[in-house]
C-alpha cells in the first residue's frame, strides 16, 4: 500500500521512532512501527524528518546581484534603495532569471521549497515582474513561488507606482505589498495603507507590507494596518514584514498596539540577519538590535515568522539560503534561548510561514503532501545548533537533493578518529 516509508524519524513535535508511510506523492500514516510491506525504505536512524523549510520574506528580483553595479559601501538600508536605484535601468529579463533559478537550486539543496517573493512594481516595465511570474512557472514541480507587489519606491510618493502594481496583480502577481514608511510624510504612509488594504480585499488577495521598517519609534503604520485589517474582514490575511520601529517604541504604546496586532489577526515577519546589519545605523553606543518584539508577540499569540529577506545583493552581502542560519540569528537577536523558545525558532522557518503563505497540504501527517527533509540532527534545538546538513530532500515522496553527513576525520592519539557535533542523541 505504500510506495516508501521513511523509518525511525524524529519529528518536529518531539515524537520519536516514527515511520512515515508514502504513497502517490502524498503521507497516509505517520506511527510507530508501520506494517512491514514490500514498499521501498529509508531508515532516518533517529535524525529529524521535518516538513520544508520555508522563507515568508525575500526579494528574489535582486538576489545574486551583490556587485552589480557596485558594492554597498556604507551597508545602510538607504543606500540598498539607491544602489538598487542604479542596477534598475541595467536589468535584463534573462538576468534575473538566471539568477533566480540559481538561488532556488541553493534552496532546493537546502530543503526549502516554498518561498514569498517581493518583486519590485516600480519600474514601468515590469521586467522584474515578467521574469519572476517565468520564474515561479518553471520552479512550480519542485518549488512554491509566492509573488508580492511591492512599490519599493512608493506607491504614492514613485509616479505610475499605483498603476504598475494594480498592473501586476492583473499579471498574476499573489499578494499585495506597501511601504509606507518610505512615502512622504505620515500621513502618506497611512493612506497608502488604506489605498492597498482596499485593493487586497476588492480582489481577494493578501496583504504584505513592509512595515516600519527604521528605528524611528514614532513610525507606527503597523497601527494603521491592523485597523484597515479589521475594517475590512481581513483578518489571517495580511502580514507586517520587519516592523523594526516596534524595538524602539515606547513600552507603554507596545503595550496597547500588540493586543490590536492580536485581535486583528495581523501576522509579523522578522528579518534577523538584516535587521541586525541594517537597523541601529544611526546609533553611535548603545547600537540598537532593531528586530521587532518576537519574544512578546508570540506571547501574545501572534504569528511571528523569520525570513532571509536577502541574499547577495545591494542590502546584504552574505546568505546562502540556509533557513537554519535565519532561525539560528533570529534566536539570538530575541534571545530566545529557552527549550520552548528555541523550538517556536524552528517553527518561524517552517510550521508559521507554511501558515502565513497558506500553503495547501503542509506538514508531517496523514493527507499532506509528502515533501520533507531529512536533517543530521536530533531535533530542532540541535538543527538549529549545527545549521544541520540536509541529508536528504524530497518533494511529493521524491528526492530532490541529497547531502553528505558532515563530519571531520581526527588525528589525535587516544581520541576518537571522527567527530559530527552532534550531542542531543547522546
Ligand atoms: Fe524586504
Amino acid at each position: 500500500m505504500f510506495d516508501l516509508i521513511i523509518r525511525n524519524a524524529n519529528l518536529a513535535d518531539g515524537r520519536e521512532n516514527i515511520d512515515i508511510g508514502i504513497a502517490d506523492g502524498r503521507i497516509l500514516a505517520v506511527q510507530p512501527a508501520l506494517a512491514a510491506s514490500t514498499a521501498e525504505a529509508i531508515d532516518a536512524q533517529g535524525q529529524l524528518v521535518t516538513a520544508p523549510f520555508v522563507d515568508a520574506h525575500f526579494h528574489m528580483d535582486s538576489t545574486l546581484s551583490y556587485g552589480l553595479p557596485r558594492v554597498n559601501q556604507s551597508g545602510t538600508l538607504l543606500e540598498g534603495i539607491a544602489l538598487w536605484g542604479e542596477l534598475k535601468p541595467l536589468l535584463t529579463q534573462d538576468a534575473i532569471i538566471e539568477r533566480a533559478l540559481a538561488y532556488c537550486d541553493w534552496a532546493v539543496a537546502k530543503g526549502l521549497l516554498a518561498i514569498r517573493s517581493h518583486v519590485d512594481v516600480c519600474d514601468p516595465r515590469l521586467l522584474a515582474v515578467e521574469a519572476l511570474l517565468e520564474v515561479k512557472r518553471r520552479v512550480a514541480p519542485y518549488l512554491d513561488l509566492q509573488l508580492v507587489a511591492f512599490p519599493q519606491d512608493g506607491v504614492l510618493r514613485a509616479p505610475g507606482a499605483l498603476e504598475n502594481l494594480t498592473r501586476a496583480l492583473d499579471m498574476g502577481v499573489d499578494v499585495v505589498g506597501g511601504i509606507p514608511h518610505f512615502e512622504r510624510t505620515m500621513a502618506d504612509g497611512a493612506e497608502s495603507v488604506r489605498i492597498l488594504c482596499e485593493l487586497a480585499a476588492e480582489r481577494g488577495l493578501r496583504v504584505d507590507m513592509h512595515c516600519d521598517e527604521s528605528d524611528d519609534p514614532l513610525s507606527r503604520h503597523i497601527e494603521t494596518l491592523a485597523f484597515h485589517t479589521r475594517r475590512l474582514g481581513l483578518e489571517g490575511r495580511v502580514t507586517g514584514s520587519h516592523l523594526t520601529s516596534m524595538h524602539s517604541m515606547d513600552n507603554y504604546y507596545v503595550s496597547k498596539l500588540i493586543p490590536l496586532i492580536r485581535e486583528a489577526g495581523v501576522a509579523a515577519i522578522a528579518n534577523p540577519l538584516i535587521n541586525i546589519t541594517l537597523q541601529g545605523r544611526h546609533d553611535t553606543y548603545p547600537k540598537r538590535r532593531g528586530m521587532t518584539r518576537v519574544p512578546e508577540l508570540l506571547a501574545a499569540g501572534v504569528a511571528v515568522a523569520f525570513g532571509h529577506d536577502c541574499v547577495l545583493d545591494p542590502w546584504y552581502p552574505l546568505g546562502s539560503g540556509d533557513m537554519l542560519e535565519v532561525a539560528h540569528m533570529g534566536l539570538h537577536v530575541a534571545q530566545m534561548t529557552g527549550q520552548a523558545a528555541m523550538r517556536q525558532c524552528f517553527a518561524a522557518v517552517t510550521d508559521t510561514p507554511a501558515a502565513i503563505l497558506g500553503l495547501d497540504g503542509y506538514g508531517i501527517a496523514p493527507g499532506c503532501r509528502a515533501d520533507l527533509v531529512l536533517l543530521q540532527a536530533a531535533d530542532p534545538v540541535e538543527a538549529i545548533r549545527l545549521r544541520a546538513t540536509r541529508l536528504l530532500v524530497m518533494r511529493a515522496g521524491k528526492v530532490l537533493a541529497r547531502s553528505p553527513a558532515a563530519s571531520a576525520q581526527l588525528e589525535l592519539p587516544g581520541r576518537p578518529q571522527q567527530v559530527d557535533w552532534r550531542h542531543a542523541a547522546r
